[in-house]
């Protein structure tokens, strides 16, 4: 059977392109065809400037998210990254594999050490080595495929560069792993400014759809999306991105293509009602569970605790013998 692996970084609230790009092939598709295991990424979260209770919250939110987003703890894994020792294990022994020159290459790091420095910060370490620990959690499980967005294309082909690299230079240990992704909304745009990615951890807030958003909030943010001056509705990317971005997202919200919908709108105010309605009807049935779930917690807390216990389970053997086959002695 496929084995999938995925994750989530607590840095901020979900947003509908986590959603469109990720979540929802998690819990419609995958959970069902694959051994599939999600992760919420909290060592992740801690390679920028972060409050600690924030990260803690934030966590605990996304792993109620990925479960009110429908996936199924009896037929998937559910669990939080630093509850299994085996991440941060086998994410050294890969920095030993990997160079210098790929991690300063990675567009994400480019961007988020630029921001850093913007804020007046300085840049952690571990975001450089941040695709290293990522390829960790891919490799440690054995996946064969990554459901990801498409801006985390560049870290899953690292991973594989790295599984590659390591099975050739010592045993052959690791799965190579390939990122899969939506046929539509593999990058959902800032509804403000849509040049840029519409990220959870960016300041641009009106530009934004969180997941637990109001509806009446929704419709403000999608009625409020900057278009161009243009009258005609067309599905073009670079010519009219923020229209073709409001084509996207109602096309992933209900069906059929940007193009077809294109046709099918006399002006971007329907289009844009259209779209808000869509989002708001995708949203409700995850906002409806989020609330029950968090009506009881102890549940949530029981699902990650055997969660972990499984991953646990799945990702020592490979993490043991790629220890031993670097060279070091197994532990007596
Ligand atoms: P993160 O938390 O930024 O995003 C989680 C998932 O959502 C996708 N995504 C988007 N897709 C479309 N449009 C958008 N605007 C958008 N924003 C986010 C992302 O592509 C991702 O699939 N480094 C990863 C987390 C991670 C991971 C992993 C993922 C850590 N280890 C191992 C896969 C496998 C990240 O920061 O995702």
């Amino acid at each position: 059977m496929t084995r999938v692996f995925s994750g989530v970084k607590p840095t901020g609230h979900l947003t509908l392109g986590n959603y469109l790009g990720a979540m929802r092939r998690w819990a419609a598709v995958d959970q069902h065809e694959a051994d599939a295991l999600f992760c919420v990424v909290d060592l992740h979260a801690l390679t920028v400037e972060h409050d600690p209770a924030r990260v803690r919250r934030l966590s605990r939110q996304a792993a109620t998210l990925l479960l009110a987003s429908g996936l199924d703890p009896d037929v998937c894994t559910v669990f939080v990254q630093s509850h299994v020792d085996e991440h941060a294990r086998l994410s050294y022994v890969l920095e030993c594999v990997a160079t210098d020159g790929e991690m300063r290459r990675m567009i994400q790091y480019k961007e988020k050490a630029a921001r850093e420095q913007r804020r007046g910060g300085s840049v952690r370490l571990s975001l450089l080595t941040y695709p290293v620990l990522m390829a960790a959690d891919i490799l440690a499980y054995g996946a064969d495929e990554v459901p990801v967005g498409d801006d985390q294309r560049q870290h899953v082909e690292l991973a594989r560069d790295i599984a590659v690299r390591f099975n050739q230079r010592y045993e052959h240990t690791f799965v190579v792993p390939r990122a899969t992704r939506p046929e539509v909304a593999a990058r959902v745009m800032n509804l403000q400014d849509p040049m840029s990615k519409m990220g959870k951890s960016d300041d641009v807030g009106p530009g934004i759809v969180y997941l637990l958003d109001e509806p009446d909030v929704v419709r403000k943010k999608v009625m409020r999306a900057v278009t161009d001056s243009g009258r005609e509705v067309v599905y073009d990317r670079e010519a009219r991105p923020g229209l073709a971005n409001l084509l996207e997202i109602l096309a992933a919200c209900s069906g059929g293509s940007p193009e077809e919908l294109a046709g099918a709108y006399p002006s971007y105010g329907a289009l844009k009602k259209d779209t808000a309605e869509a989002v708001v009807e995708v949203l409700r049935p995850l906002q409806e569970r989020h609330k029950e779930l968090c009506a009881d917690p102890g549940y949530v807390e029981r699902v990650l605790r055997d969660g972990a216990a499984r991953a646990r389970g799945m990702a020592r053997p490979t993490v043991d013998a790629a220890y031993g086959a670097i060279g070091l002695l197994p532990a007596v």
